[in-house]
């Protein structure tokens, strides 16, 4: 199948989800470019899930409008899921059969011979890193294989569109990588991948635009610069030699830099958010002459940076919360599983 790789893949306007007096998505336009990621960054219950669903065609909106590839996701529900693939936490593959099994099943439902569902199976394995486990059956994988075969079995038949829904959320790093080394890899093939997360560094690593949702609403959106643009020209990063002058420190940084100075954990490590001066020129000075103040004051400095603000100040700026390590916990996810 042709690929499209301009215009729109994704485009809502005013989409709109009701559970009873909850509106879990209240009003959402998206404008997703094809033949990118976009990242969907949102905390717990902002309505993400429930977005993703209704574009893929298993939820009806209540209101508003969504075209996927410009087909009407209720009205001609057949072609968009024609042209999409999903891969969140559902049961997409059969827990008992093996990781080849599952493939070769799938690639034959879908209209493939026995030989050629069998090489692209072998492909897909080997791809994932799966080859040592292809044997096995799936419910004894570890999560992150499993998270793999979900993903190889969304990406059996390429999709114009998939869908990940917090593919990485509960994996370790190593398998984190993983995943991403294989999203670049979907995206380099020419699918548009649409990724929710609430792990603002995937975000940051994969997306090229993002949309941050909170309570159902789009509450920024951006490249991932014009995000970090939008609360202030940057942050500088302070590392003493000596945690004693830190007060010091922070009393010279508060009146040079006019701006709140944040202690971190680390008792030699102080951080400045600065704001936009003209052109965010004002920051560089103003950083400069902080430094030069520090030296003259007889403060050691082991390290200077003036850096643009990291995805996770952007969030708490805009969402005036920090997700919670429990938040990204594995199990908060089956909720809607449950409730579905
Ligand atoms: N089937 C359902 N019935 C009733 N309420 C639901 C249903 N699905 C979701 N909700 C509610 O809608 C809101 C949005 O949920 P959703 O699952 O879309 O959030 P999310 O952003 O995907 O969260 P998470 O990061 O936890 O996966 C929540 O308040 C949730 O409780
Ligand atoms: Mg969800």
């Amino acid at each position: 199948m042709s690929k499209q790789t301009t215009g729109l893949a994704i485009e809502t306007a005013g989409l709109v989800k009701t559970f009873g007096e909850n509106r879990a998505v209240d009003g959402v336009d998206l404008s997703v470019p094809a033949g990118t990621v976009y990242g969907v960054l949102g905390p717990n219950g902002a309505g993400k899930t429930t977005a993703v669903k209704m574009l893929a065609t298993l939820l009806r909106p209540d209101g508003g409008e969504a075209h996927v590839f410009g087909h009407d996701v209720v009205r001609e529900a057949d072609a968009v899921r024609s042209r999409v693939s999903l891969t969140g936490q559902y049961a997409s593959v059969d827990e008992d059969l093996t990781g080849t099994e599952n493939l070769v099943l799938l690639g034959r439902l879908t209209g493939h011979s026995k030989r050629a569902a069998l090489l692209r199976a072998e492909q897909l394995l080997e791809a994932f890193g799966l080859t040592e486990a292809a044997g096995r059956q799936v419910k004894n994988y570890s999560g992150g294989m499993r998270r793999r075969i979900d993903i190889a079995a969304s990406i059996l038949n390429t999709p114009d569109l998939l869908f990940l829904d917090e593919p990485t959320t509960g994996l370790d790093p190593r398998s984190r990588n993983q995943v991403w080394d294989i999203v670049r890899a979907v995206v380099a093939q020419g699918t548009t991948v649409l990724l929710t997360t609430q792990y603002l560094d995937e975000a940051d690593q994969l997306a090229s635009r993002i949309a941050v949702i909170d309570k159902g609403k789009v509450i920024a959106e951006g490249t991932k610069g014009e995000l970090k643009a939008s609360v202030g020209a940057g942050a500088v990063h302070v590392r003493l030699r000596d945690a004693e002058q830190r007060p010091q420190a922070q009393e010279l940084l508060r009146t040079v830099l006019d701006a709140q100075i944040m202690l971190e954990p680390d008792p030699v490590a102080l951080t400045a958010r600065v704001g936009n001066g003209d052109n965010g020129r004002g920051a560089s000075e103003r950083a400069s002459r902080a430094l030069a103040e520090l030296s003259h004051a007889g403060i050691h400095v082991d390290n200077f940076s003036l850096g643009q603000p990291s995805l996770d100040e952007v969030f708490l700026a805009l969402t005036d919360r920090r997700p919670t390590p429990a938040d990204t916990d594995a199990t908060a996810n089956s909720k809607e599983e449950a409730a579905a």
